[in-house]
């Protein structure tokens, strides 16, 4: 937004507190669930109690999102009991806080069992304003890219299929690429955000370019210029941003393990911490990417509701003297 003009008569955009209205669209994006049919990942890491967690905090923020996204490696090994479990875990949350849930294939995923196992019947309920994706490919071919088109009450939400079959890098094959070209020929009332699992974005970490995203430049083509005002992604199992196209890219760390960064990049490995997902805030002028740790920790008190109705009942002046001014 930009500042008012001396002499331009002001409209509270938000009362009281603060110059912001409130977000008009909330997501919650968290990556790279990597579950199982039995046992632990990798024989190391609980996977299925690790999301229970995440789930568990997602609810514990009291948010009703208009779209929980995942943005791939949903399975870890494309087995039929794994998205089955998967489904059985997510989408009671998800019909609880009332809103869809964006599934964005990954380098772990089979597209066959991806769809049969989490597209095959009715999405969760969801908000009045969203309606539920259109596949833009035939569902006849269970190979075709798992693609989807969410209206968010205006605010456009496309999911891109960025894996290749049979590979663990990434692309955005020419017939893709193509089908969102047209896509974004019209312009969304709140704009455009892209969900794909490679992230358009380096890592410095050695030797993960080799699973990159390819074809960057093409993608990027599209992109700029168009409504597009932000991408999420997953992928690299740490949570991570930068620009492609002049537009926010957002990674959003793993549900299951994460990036030990504490250590040189040659070195950088999976642990068991550092889970978390992210609060997508999408305001008028900009969108915020809150990234929150998934930790018991003991927390203080000191905003209660006493105090909030406390500064709610002052001035804007009192309350800067209240709380702003320092002691
Ligand atoms: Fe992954
Ligand atoms: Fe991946």
């Amino acid at each position: 937004m930009v500042d008012q003009l001396p002499g331009t008569p002001v409209t509270p955009r938000h009362a009281p507190f603060g110059r912001s209205a409130p977000a008009a669209r909330t997501l919650v994006h968290l990556s790279d669930t990597h579950l199982v049919g039995a046992g632990l990942l990798g024989g190391r890491f609980d996977a299925t109690a690790n999301l229970e967690a995440t789930l568990e905090a997602i609810v514990r923020t009291g948010i009703r999102p208009d779209a929980i996204v995942i943005t791939g490696d949903l399975t870890d090994l494309g087995e039929p009991a794994a998205y089955r479990a998967l489904r059985e875990i997510v989408e009671p949350v998800a019909a609880r806080l009332d809103a869809p849930v964006v599934w964005v294939a990954g380098n772990h995923d089979e597209r066959p069992a991806l769809r049969a196992g989490l597209l095959a019947s009715d999405p969760p309920a969801a908000d009045p304003t969203t309606t539920e994706a259109n596949t833009t490919e035939p569902a006849a071919d269970p190979e075709a890219p798992v693609t989807g088109v969410w209206d968010l009450g205006g605010l456009r939400l496309i999911a891109l299929d960025s894996t290749v079959p049979g590979w663990h890098h990434g692309d955005i094959d020419p017939a893709q690429r193509e089908w969102l070209r047209a896509e974004l020929s019209q312009p969304a009332p709140l704009g455009t955000l892209l969900a794909l699992h490679h992230p358009p974005l380096p890592s410095h970490i050695p030797l993960f370019d080799i699973l990159e995203l390819r074809h960057q430049d093409e993608l990027a083509a599209i992109v700029r210029g168009s409504d597009v005002r932000g991408i999420l992604a997953g992928h690299l199992h740490y949570s991570t941003s930068g620009t492609f196209a002049g537009v926010p890219v957002s990674v959003a760390a793993a549900t299951c393990y994460t990036m030990n960064l504490q250590r040189p990049a040659v070195e950088v490995n999976g642990m068991d911490a550092g889970q978390s997902f992210h609060l997508v805030h999408v305001y008028d002028d900009t969108i915020t990417h809150s990234v929150v740790p998934v930790v018991a920790a003991e927390t203080g008190d000191y905003f209660s509701d006493a105090w909030v109705a406390e500064m709610a009942a002052l001035s804007p002046e009192e309350r800067l003297e209240a709380f702003s001014r320092k002691r």
